[in-house]
């Protein structure tokens, strides 16, 4: 039995501050008897959202995160919003490097590095997201890229600065409307992986950051993959953005695998 499973969301470009408010309100509603010791429970609505989303947060019950985040606390940037910014609002969590930002905007991981160095500078959870493209797996450099993009993302963080880190695993192929899910034995398989690089990089301390997966999880496969030893949580996009929906998958999880 693990000792603590995550559950999050990405809700993307898609909800408005209404829509947010309403379905923070709805997650936390339908999720608020499960005991906070079992499970780790976000939303990462869009920046605009952020103010309302953290007004209603029960911090007991969820944390809020910010899809993205400048890596300067001020300056010549226009477009971006800083770490001073994200702390005004209340935000507990910053994502770094998901697969759109990487592929759809062009972020490198040299950008990815500098964010997650300014974000747990600035005592964020981070969330670094990593994971590979169809070509890359086809290739048969999976695991190779995965590990770049760890130690360059991480270059320069600390064994101390690890606490509140967390890694998702969303492999590419696997992301959105056209992605297709990986298995839950190649993400266990890429999962080690992860892990093994952590290890490497933080010794012990690498092994308690939770590694979550993500990329087309749905509620036919939500609880197979949590059942796998090196799997700590699932990071679900369009299959959570029903609160009820959300709460029936984090309930099956809980029910069958825990
Ligand atoms: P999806 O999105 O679950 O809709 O594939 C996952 C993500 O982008 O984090």
């Amino acid at each position: 039995m693990k000792k603590r499973f995550y559950f999050g969301t990405n809700t993307k470009m898609y909800k408005t501050i209404k829509d947010t408010v309403e379905f923070v309100k709805s997650l936390q509603e339908a999720t608020k008897d499960i005991s906070r010791e079992k499970i780790t429970l976000f939303v990462i609505p869009s920046y605009t959202t952020l103010k309302d989303a953290n007004e209603t947060k029960d911090e007991e019950l969820l944390m809020i995160g910010a899809q993205n985040m400048g890596w300067e606390e001020q300056g010549q940037f226009t477009g971006e919003i800083s770490p001073l910014m994200l702390q005004e609002v209340g935000t507990d969590l910053v994502m770094i490097g998901h697969s759109e930002r990487r592929h759809v905007l062009g972020e490198t991981d040299e950008e990815e590095n500098k964010k997650v160095l300014c974000a747990l500078r600035h005592d964020f959870t981070t969330l670094l997201c990593v994971g590979e493209t169809e070509e890359e797996k086809e290739y048969g450099i999976s695991a190779e890229t995965i590990r770049i993009q760890l130690k360059k993302g991480l270059y320069g963080v600390t064994k101390e600065m690890t606490k509140k880190l967390w890694v998702a695993y969303e492999p590419v192929w696997a992301i959105g409307v056209n992605g297709k899910p990986a298995t839950k034995e190649y993400a266990e398989e890429i999962h080690i992986v992860i892990k093994e690089t952590l290890k490497e990089l933080f010794g012990e301390e690498g092994t308690e950051i939770p590694v979550l997966y993500g990329g087309s999880v749905n509620p036919e496969n939500a609880v197979g993959l949590s059942k796998m030893e090196h799997i700590d949580g699932l990071f679900i996009g369009r299959s959570a953005w029903n609160a009820d929906n959300f709460n029936k998958i984090i309930r099956d999880v809980l029910q069958e695998s825990r």
